[in-house]
């Protein structure tokens, strides 16, 4: 980061000192005020809950420009990336900084493809759990109990540990997602094919039995690659957050991502692609179309405590890039499945008009997110609505190894720890 001509003056009303902040400037966006030293000059700290002004950290892999609806991942507008590069060449570019050249594309697709298959323990492991639990309660477990297993890359201060890590974690994230669908409905697990691509390799270990082979549609794996692909990083979001503090005390990163699996869960967050299509299943029940203006109106009260999932962004206030590639990749996938007359996805895109013409909405800044269609894609390929989010954790997954990775080599990085503005009593002694 570059300081700033320009100075923060910070002046009290009570006459305590002026401080001067520097100012640092990054390659796009806000700058930023450097407060670092506030606390030592003033006594005093900021408050900020929910981080609304609030730079964590600095970094150079994720850009998103809220307003103009665009994002850059290393640079990269998402919508080239998801027209010219498959998941993995995304991933390469998220750990790495730049796309691989033809070479390094080959190793790279053949490193990951390599180490797909899990531990043989890992399913007796799996066993403990019911059959009925959510996939997101047995993923936490599983990516955290990754660390009981491969102990020779579980050191976060070293690099070439962080790298190991990093690939296992990649690579085995798909056979652990397809184990936790296939315990959940009691088929037996399918394991990978290194032949397949990985999004190819995914479908089969979802979908597949030992009973029959079972032939990926290339349509299908397209669209769950591109499913990966905008699900790969978002900046400074709640779980890469989440992500960052756990792996700020040195904690190992299978421990750091199955902070992040969690965090992923909530429906505010990750949750949202469930929450979205749960919310269009029960309009249908409702009556539909019909029932939309009488949906809206209940959105709208504030006191009815309904939310319209898939709507609305803390950084978008315009319409998130990654609803537009999903919408076309929904046409692709309904259309390949003669599915063009799905109820949902019409039920979904009057919806969408409704609240874009709609004052609530439109004053708000509220505009679609990429969880409004990726419930109707993934519902269309097969996946179940309970394992919705555990498709994202598998594909945010090299997001989170990239900004811990990042953090970890940033000779500013600390152990995340911050403060308070104490509300409770003051000391007092018991009676
Ligand atoms: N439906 C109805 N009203 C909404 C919605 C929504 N989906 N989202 C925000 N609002 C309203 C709020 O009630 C508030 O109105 P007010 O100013 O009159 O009080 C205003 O818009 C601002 O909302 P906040 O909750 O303050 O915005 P915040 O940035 O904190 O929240 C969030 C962002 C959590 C994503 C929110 O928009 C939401 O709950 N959306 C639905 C859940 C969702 O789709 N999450 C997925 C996010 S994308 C992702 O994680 C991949």
């Amino acid at each position: 980061m570059k300081l700033s001509d320009n100075k923060a003056k910070l002046s009290f009303s009570n006459g305590s000192p002026e401080v001067d902040l520097p100012v640092y400037q990054g390659t796009i966006g806000p700058d930023v005020i450097d407060i670092r030293k506030l606390y030592a000059q003033t006594g005093q700290f900021t408050y900020d809950p929910g981080f609304m002004s609030t730079a964590s950290c600095q970094s150079a892999i994720t850009y998103i420009d809220g307003d103009k609806g665009e994002l850059l991942y290393r640079g990269y507008p998402i919508e080239q990336l998801a027209e010219k590069c498959d998941y993995l060449d995304t991933c390469y570019l998220l750990l790495k900084g730049e796309l691989p050249d033809a070479t390094q594309r080959k190793d790279f697709h053949k490193l990951v493809l390599d180490h797909t298959m899990v531990n043989e323990q890992m399913q007796f492991f799996l066993r403990g759990f019911r059959r009925d639990a959510h996939p997101m309660a047995v993923l936490t477990g599983l990516v955290g109990a990754m660390s009981a297993f491969y102990h020779d890359s579980i050191d976060v201060h070293n690099a070439e540990h962080r790298d190991i890590a990093a690939i296992r974690l990649i690579s085995k994230m798909p056979t652990l997602v397809a184990m936790a669908h296939k315990y959940g409905v009691g088929q037996p697990y399918m394991y990978p094919r290194n032949e397949l691509s990985y999004a190819g390799n995914f479908l089969r270990m979802m979908f597949g039995t030992p009973c029959e082979d079972y032939k990926v549609n290339p349509v299908l794996e397209r669209a769950m690659d591109r499913i990966f692909i905008l699900h790969a990083d978002h900046e400074q979001n709640a779980s890469t957050s989440t992500v960052r503090l756990c792996g700020s005390s040195g904690t190992n990163p299978f421990a750091a991502i199955a902070a992040g699996v969690a965090c992923l869960w909530g429906p505010a967050h990750g949750g949202a692609n469930e929450a979205a299509l749960n919310m269009l299943e029960d309009i249908q029940k409702m009556g539909g179309i019909a029932k939309l203006g009488e949906f809206v109106e209940r959105v709208k009260d504030k006191n009815s405590g309904v939310r319209l999932m898939g709507f609305g962004h803390r950084v978008y206030k315009n319409y998130d890039p990654r609803a537009k590639l999903m919408q076309e990749t929904c046409n692709e996938v309904l259309t390949e499945l003669g599915l063009e007359n799905d109820p949902l996805f019409a039920l979904a895109k009057a919806l969408e008009k409704i609240a874009l013409e709609d004052d609530y909405f439109v004053s708000r800044k509220l505009y679609p997110n990429v969880d409004f269609y990726s419930g109707i894609v993934q519902r269309a390929i097969g996946v179940p609505v309970k394992l919705f989010t555990g498709i994202f954790a598998l594909a945010r997954t090299v997001g989170w190894i990239a900004q811990l990775n990042e953090m970890m080599g940033d000779p500013e990085y600390k152990i995340g720890r911050p403060r308070q503005l104490y509300v409770g009593a003051a000391r007092r002694d018991v009676p």
